[in-house]
């Protein structure tokens, strides 16, 4: 066993700064992180080296890091309560990093399907792209994390970085605590509400296939009125059949707490309009708050003191690890 000194089971995620957080974000990763926090040690991270991925402008990037960092907050992350902090700011994620690129294979690698299809299957498409799961598996093992909160898109990645632990702690040296990820029920999968075939995501170019946490309550209303669904006319939760409904009553179900049978009941008999209307208000009632406190949050010096400090207690936990790590592979001195 590894001597590790937790007092409670340590929880670690992350989410790219790379444009505004969705509904998808929210509803499949960021709703636990708050829940995790009442009793769990929790590490929240804003990989601004997994954004570099692709082109990103500086000055951009810097602020989306700090739009980040407040969304974290104004959803309920309390940097009290947990540690929240730039990725960049641990030299330990780069340095661990190389390790297990050094301890993954090119095999194991071409079969992720992110890669396959963010490299849309070209011949020659970035290095950093094919070797992003193993830098989020530096990030997660860096800290000895137990658990990893995320979305069902990242399950793979997940099976990776406990792949290459394992294979770390039976071949060399045991290292690496080997982690779990944790998948939420409903809602770890939210659709593009113009294509409910395709998960919502951040890199969508109609901005009706996707809900913004900082839109606002017409581009809301907007891009719930022209959701795609189906000629059937029911409300009614079958996902095979019907994909888009069955998004949008996830969506409903899990702001408002009413369970999939209930919503049926309600809306027996009623249309798609009249459901939709209602959804609108779940999400705007549901937004507003987080919106207000976003505000409060972005521009004070508090978010800056705050991001300091999560790094310094982020960097204190990588460096014993590190120091493990490197014991274990004969780099350095060893001091
Ligand atoms: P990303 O936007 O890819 O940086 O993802 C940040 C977190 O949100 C990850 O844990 C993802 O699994 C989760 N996530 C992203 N898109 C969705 C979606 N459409 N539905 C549910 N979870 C999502
Ligand atoms: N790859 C994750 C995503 O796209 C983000 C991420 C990077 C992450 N490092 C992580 C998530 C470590 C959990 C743990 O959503």
């Amino acid at each position: 066993m590894i001597k590790t000194n937790k007092t409670k089971p340590r929880v670690f995620s992350g989410v790219q700064p790379s444009g505004n957080l969705h509904l998808g974000n929210y509803l499949g990763a960021i709703r636990q992180f708050v829940e995790l926090q009442e009793d769990h040690e929790c590490i929240y991270c804003i990989v601004d080296m997994h954004a570099i991925t692709v082109p990103q402008d500086p000055k951009a990037l810097r602020e989306h890091v700090l739009d980040l960092a407040s969304l974290y907050m104004a959803v309920g992350i309390d940097p009290r309560k947990s540690i929240i902090f730039v990725q960049s700011d641990v030299p330990g994620h780069a340095e661990l990093n190389w390790i297990l690129t050094c301890n993954s294979y090119t095999g194991e690698l071409s079969r992720m399907t992110q890669f396959k299809s963010k490299s849309h299957g070209k011949e020659s498409s970035p290095t950093g792209l094919f070797c992003y799961p193993v830098l989020m598996a530096a990030d997660i093992l860096l800290y000895d994390t137990d658990i990893v909160p995320v979305g069902n898109d990242q399950k793979q990645h997940i099976e990776l970085c406990r792949d290459i632990a394992t294979r770390v702690n039976n071949t060399i040296k045991e290292t690496f605590v080997v982690p779990e990820g944790r998948f939420m029920k409903a809602g770890a999968r939210i659709m593009a509400l113009d294509d409910p075939t395709q998960k919502m995501s951040k890199s969508a170019t109609n901005i009706h296939s996707t809900i913004s946490l900082l839109d606002q309550p017409n581009k809301i209303k907007k891009s719930i009125m022209k959701a795609t669904t189906d000629s059937d006319g029911e409300i009614r939760f079958d996902v095979e059949n019907k994909p888009g409904v069955s998004n949008l009553m996830t969506i409903y179900s899990v702001l408002s707490g009413e369970s999939m049978a209930d919503i049926e009941t309600s809306y027996r008999g009623k249309g798609y309009g009249d459901f939709k209307k209602d959804l609108v208000g779940v999400v705007q009632e549901s937004l507003a708050p987080i919106q207000a406190r976003y505000e409060e949050i972005r521009h004070s010096e508090q978010l800056i003191r705050d991001l300091k400090d999560g790094a310094e207690r982020a960097g204190a936990i990588a460096e014993v690890v590190m120091k493990r790590v490197k014991d274990t592979f004969g780099l350095g001195l060893g001091m």
